[in-house]
């Protein structure tokens, strides 16, 4: 059974309330119902957890170690500054899928850098809450292709 593991990085726990015009109006509770109805089609075992805190993110990619084949993570504002994200991600060696509501690479400079997509297996950007659809089948399509390598 394939394990992935969702992660919503801060202020994404206001979306529905937050910048509607930029990330829809949708809530993260509603996304994440969405992901499991997924997961359950695809047959994988999903588990999705929100934090506001840099330090927490980084504990549970540390944890997913072995509990987890794959990562889908939205960084959010830490996509922009955590060296301490990339890190963990590097440290695991789970493939990690970056996403984002927006196109990051269409709005501020800030925001067109990212310290995890060097580390990720890919990103998806700018297709609001589908980004988080599209990135989970892209990390069950990676799962699946590698243990089929093994076997192979
Ligand atoms: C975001 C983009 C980030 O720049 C921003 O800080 C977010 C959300 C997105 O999903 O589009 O909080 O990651």
């Amino acid at each position: 059974m394939i394990r992935i593991l969702v992660l919503h990085g801060p202020n994404l726990n206001m979306l529905g309330v937050r910048e509607q015009e930029m990330y829809g109006d949708q809530t993260l509770q509603s996304i994440n119902a969405q992901l499991m109805e997924l997961a359950q089609a695809e047959g994988v075992t999903l588990e999705a957890k929100h934090s506001n805190s840099e330090g927490e993110l980084v504990s549970w990619i540390q944890e997913a170690r072995g509990r987890f084949d794959a990562i889908v993570i939205n960084p959010a504002a830490y996509t922009h500054t955590s060296v301490a994200l990339r890190d963990a991600i590097l440290s695991v060696t789970l493939p990690t899928v970056e996403v984002h509501l927006s196109n990051i690479h269409q709005r501020e400079e800030f925001r067109q850098r990212s310290y995890l997509a060097g580390v990720a297996i890919g990103q998806i950007s700018g297709f609001g809450a589908l980004s988080y659809e599209l990135g989970v089948r892209a990390a069950i399509d990676h799962v699946r292709k590698a243990r089929g390598k093994q076997s192979g």
